[in-house]
């Protein structure tokens, strides 16, 4: 829609990406015709099949858009086909140069248990009902983009890899505010985690997520756990958490142990932001926790809520809709309870629901929308 004052790049990817992607437009463009919500889109490559047309996995004129974009929609990258490309041309390369050059920080990834999907998590119904909680994962920094790394063959002809796990004060302090922040408007209780008891940058981490808690935060409950330790209680009392910040590389694996909560990874949504400019706007990037999943890709099977749910926060948090935002997650929260499952959501139950695969449960949102408008 032309002259929207919103505008949205769109980078379906690789495998499940652009199947999921095609849902969403659906969605999109609902938005547009029954809300009057409409987008300027382009859309474009990016990893494996960026690769595939421009030989790197993000191109320069595509990072310009995006950056220049109000909000990017990510999609997946990734699949067997670039498994042996060199590691500067791989596809994840793509979406971690959007994360660095975008300096998109912070991470949100909530988990949040749907009541119809109870059944569908790993875990007893008691330990997951009602569960609802926020991961803020650190996306710029630690051992993703810390210099030196690489490979060197040493003198006596053995190969040496190095990454480095780093952080400055400023890092941690501005994502740490970002977990405040959000725990001010849920349950008020933030838990941060690290490994200080085995790493520096833990030790110095801890140090600042207390500092800034004494400087600006005192009325949010702060607590701070071992990343190991909190991975075990994920799964033993998930409830007792509400806002949990973490660095890059353990946000990534709590993330998706947390997902497995939810019933399936193909229900998670993430923002990840940057810092607010002049004018309070922030660069956005949304996608779903998922990856490509080339195991299904191409044959309709794969869930389109993650992405749908990545699209309601950008609903949310760039564009301040929060109204369209609640349309979106309502009508995924009744499809469901109508027992409308895709594959990744069945557990093995067959009686009371409804098998569809990507492109019926993307009509069933959007019919829901329909009904609730
Ligand atoms: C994620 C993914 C990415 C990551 C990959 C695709 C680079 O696993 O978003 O969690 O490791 O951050
Ligand atoms: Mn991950």
């Amino acid at each position: 829609m032309a002259g929207s004052n919103r505008n949205l790049l769109v980078l379906p990817g690789d495998g499940i990406g652009p199947e999921v992607m095609n849902e969403v437009r659906k969605v999109i463009a609902w938005m547009g015709k029954k809300r009057a919500v409409g987008f300027d889109i382009q859309e474009d490559v990016v990893g494996g099949s960026a690769l595939d047309k421009h030989g790197v996995p993000l191109s320069d004129a595509t990072m310009k858009t995006a950056l220049e974009a109000d909000a990017v929609l990510f999609g997946s990258v990734g699949g067997p086909k670039w498994d042996n490309v060199e590691f500067d041309k791989k596809p994840e390369r793509g979406l971690l140069r959007l994360r660095k050059e975008m300096d998109l920080f912070a991470n949100l990834r909530p988990a949040k248990v749907f009541d119809a999907l109870v059944d569908a998590s790993a875990l007893r119904p008691e330990i997951v009902k009602g569960l609802d909680i926020m991961i803020i994962r650190e996306l710029t920094g630690g051992v993703y983009f810390g210099e030196p790394r690489g490979v060197t063959t040493l003198p006596n002809g053995e190969k040496e890899a190095i990454d480095t796990q780093r952080y400055k004060s400023s890092e941690i302090r501005r994502v740490c505010a970002v977990a405040f922040e959000l725990a001010r408007k849920r349950k008020n209780k933030v838990c941060s985690s690290e490994k200080a008891n085995v790493m520096h940058t833990g030790v110095l981490w801890r140090q600042e997520a207390t500092k800034l808690h004494q400087e600006s935060y005192k009325d949010v409950e702060l607590s701070h756990m071992y990343a190991d330790a909190l991975a075990m209680q994920l799964v033993r009392w998930p409830a007792q958490f509400d806002v949990i910040v973490t660095d890059n590389l353990f946000g990534d694996i709590l993330s998706d142990e947390a997902s497995m909560l939810t019933g399936s990874l193909g229900m998670l949504p993430s923002a990840s932001l940057g810092a607010p400019d002049a004018t309070g706007r922030r660069k956005a990037l949304y996608e779903p926790i998922h990856g490509s999943a080339p195991d299904i890709a191409g044959k309709g099977l794969a869930n389109p809520i993650a992405e749908a749910l990545s699209f309601a926060m950008m609903l949310r948090f760039s564009f301040d809709l929060g109204t369209e935002a609640d349309l979106v997650e309502k009508a995924i929260e009744n499809v469901l309870a109508a027992g409308y499952r895709t594959a990744d959501l069945l557990g093995g139950k067959s009686e009371g629901v409804k098998k569809v695969g990507t492109q019926e449960m993307g009509d069933a949102i959007v019919k829901e929308l329909d009904r609730l408008a």
